[in-house]
Order: structure tokens, then C-alpha cells, then sequence
């Protein structure tokens, strides 16, 4: 059931505000300014004890395990990163006691992430899952984990599971931070920002239309580029991944300060730039890589807390905390994507070549 709108893509989209409200419900501990996660299975020695976090996952759930790692990162004070759960599996990784593995996956149940948490558990490492599907593979085969609960996703492509999915990361980088050395003040500062993100979804969603006129003068182009700097990268990515799955127009993504060791070269008026630009200690540096696209006559669609003088245009996204904004500026890309695809007839729900699960590998 679509519930009035003409894809699922479109519905899922539409729901964010609430999907966002469901996982964040029953889970905020204000008396000590930090989080509870029923199923995690850790024990506060234990989380202590953790030296780095490595995430796992694929596609999209990548994407979002990226911006979990950073969100680990700054407030739980843990180095983290994310890898390709294919990538991981092949490479015979050196297996690490007091590393905390983390699997991702919307469906619970892709081929690649379920194989690396097989190896994993048989080399004795210690795996929780951030899954939506409960009771799936990965949820099963795992030692613990944070839900996603985004609902079903029916879409092919992945949308407000990649934002739950974020947000489970902003919950369980809290938890582990109160833990550690996150104080309680900014443990509330997060917690606060975490309660602003339903409405400021809705405010992101019910400005779709003025979208929609951007993605009509985009959906030209043969092919784009997404840029984005530490906490905005990740959104570039998503944002490109999103736009070629369901648009099938080429983009690619490149942190912005990596256009200048190579892809400015390919910058002219025919190839649009997609600029993430929030409002963090890393502005200047972003407006001066919309500098230097300027300088080669290359079109700038900036998202952004204000509106960028060198951009052509700037879709507007409501301020929250530095840590949580990447959440908030991928939504507006997943609309120009919807709209792009839309405005060239494509069949948005079940893209070409694609699968909502991949269970093969
Ligand atoms: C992107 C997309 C895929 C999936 C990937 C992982 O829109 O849908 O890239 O994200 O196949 O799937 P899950 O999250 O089910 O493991």
C-alpha cells in the first residue's frame, strides 16, 4: 500500500520524520544524559575495554556506517572506520580482540556483510549488528545490536533506512561515549539535537516542491559531481550512489579537497558540482572549493544552513548540532534524486539491474 503517493520511494521519503521518532523512542535516558540499547550485549567493562571500531556493510548501509564512524569517533572518542563488508572478507583481515566489529544492513540478510560476520565470529571477534529487519541473517548471527526501525522499506533503493540508520550510529556513539568521556553536557547537547531532527526533517520534506523545480534544470546534465569535506563526504556519496541508481546519470563523489589533486580537470558548465556545505569549523574550506569550481565556469548546487554567494543555488537545510547535520542534509539529495529520475520517466522503484536484497555473491 502506497498511501497516496506513486512509489514507494516517494512514500518512504515522506516518512522520515516519524521513522526517525520510532528509533529514537524509549531509548533517551535524560536523568544521565545518555542512551539505552536493550539488545547490545556490552557491558560498560566492556565497552570500555573497546580500542577501535570497524563497521561493515554494503551500498548504501556503507555509506551510513561511514558517517557512524565518525560519529564514534568524535563522541565516543574510539578511532572507527568503515569498510566494504566484500572488500573486508577478502582480504584476510587481521582479526583484533579489542576491536568492536559492527555489521550494517537494511535487509539483515546481503550475502557479503553475513559471510563477514561468519568469519568474524569464527575468528573470536565480538559482532553487533545495526539491522532493520528483526530476526534476520546478520540480526541472528550477531552478538548484539541496536534496531533500526525504519519499517519495511519496499523500495529498491535505500532511503530512510540510510537516516534510522545514522541516527541508531548517533544513539550508540552517545552510549559509548557516556561511557568513556563524553560529558553530560554534551552528551545533552547531542541528546537535544537528536529530539530536534523529526521537525526538521518534516521542514527539509515540506520544502519538496522548490526541489522538484531544481531537479527539473538538473536532470540535463550527463553527468555530476558530489563533493563534500570529513562529516559531508559520506552525503556525497550516498547522494551520488542514489542519484545514478535511480536516474542512471553518471555522478561521482570526491571529498572536496581531493578535487584538486585530479577531478577539477574534468569541471566545466556542463558537468554541475553537488557541494555539501554545513555550517562547521570546515566552512571556509568548503567555500573555497566553490571557489575554484567558480573559477572554471562549473554549476554549483550547494546544501547548506545559508545561502552560498558562489553557488548557482542553494537548497536551505535547518541548523542542528555539527555531529548530526550529515543526517540532515542527505534528505533533500534523496528528493533531487527522486524528482531527477521522475522528471526522465524512470522506474524508480525497481531500478535496472538491481535487487532489493542481494543474497548471492
Ligand atoms: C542502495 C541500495 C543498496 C543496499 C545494499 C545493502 O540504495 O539499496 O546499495 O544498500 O545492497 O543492502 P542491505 O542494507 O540490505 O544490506
Amino acid at each position: 500500500d502506497m498511501g497516496g503517493h506513486d512509489t514507494y520511494m516517494h512514500k518512504e521519503i515522506s516518512e522520515q520524520a516519524d521513522a526517525v521518532d520510532r528509533v529514537l523512542r524509549g531509548r533517551i535516558d535524560d536523568r544521565f544524559s545518555t542512551v539505552h540499547l536493550g539488545g547490545l550485549n556490552l557491558d560498560p567493562r566492556e565497552a570500555r575495554g573497546i580500542r577501535r571500531v570497524k563497521i561493515l556493510g554494503c551500498g548504501t548501509s556503507y555509506h551510513a556506517g561511514m558517517i557512524g564512524a565518525g560519529l564514534i569517533e568524535s563522541l565516543a572518542r574510539i578511532p572507527a572506520d568503515a569498510e566494504p563488508a566484500s572488500e573486508f572478507r577478502y582480504r584476510n583481515p587481521v582479526v583484533d580482540p579489542d576491536t568492536l566489529y559492527i555489521a550494517v544492513s537494511q535487509s539483515g540478510e546481503t550475502y557479503d556483510v553475513l559471510a563477514a560476520v561468519q568469519e568474524l565470529k569464527r575468528k573470536g571477534a565480538r559482532v553487533l549488528g545495526v539491522v532493520n529487519v528483526v530476526g534476520s541473517a546478520i540480526a541472528r548471527a550477531a552478538d548484539g545490536g541496536v534496531y533500526v526501525h525504519a519499517g519495511p522499506e519496499v523500495c529498491v533503493v535505500s532511503t530512510k533506512c540510510f537516516t534510522n540508520t545514522v541516527v541508531a550510529f548517533a544513539l550508540l556513539a552517545v552510549h559509548l561515549g557516556r561511557i568513556r568521556d563524553l560529558s553530560v553536557t554534551d552528551g545533552k547537547r547531542i541528546i537535544d539535537g537528536l529530539r530536534k531532527l523529526p521537525s526538521q526533517i518534516q521542514e527539509i520534506l515540506d520544502g519538496e516542491e522548490d526541489i522538484k523545480k531544481l531537479a527539473a534544470e538538473y536532470a540535463e546534465a550527463k553527468s555530476m559531481m558530489f563533493i563534500g569535506r570529513v562529516r559531508g563526504y559520506p552525503v556525497a556519496l550516498e547522494a551520488s550512489l542514489k542519484l545514478k541508481e535511480i536516474s542512471y546519470i553518471h555522478a561521482e563523489a570526491y571529498p572536496a579537497s581531493e578535487l584538486k589533486h585530479g577531478p577539477l580537470a574534468l569541471i566545466e558548465p556542463s558537468l554541475p558540482t553537488v557541494a555539501i556545505v554545513p555550517d562547521d569549523d570546515l566552512l571556509e574550506k568548503n567555500r573555497a572549493a566553490l571557489e575554484e569550481i567558480k573559477a572554471r565556469s562549473g554549476r554549483i548546487l550547494a546544501v547548506a544552513h545559508t545561502k552560498q554567494e558562489k553557488a548557482d543555488h542553494t537548497i536551505l537545510v535547518p541548523k542542528n548540532e555539527d555531529e548530526l547535520d550529515p543526517i540532515l542534509m542527505g534528505i533533500p539529495l534523496q528528493l533531487l534524486a527522486y524528482h531527477t529520475a521522475l522528471a526522465m520517466g524512470r522506474d524508480i522503484d525497481k531500478p535496472r539491474n538491481l535487487a532489493k536484497s542481494v543474497t548471492v555473491e
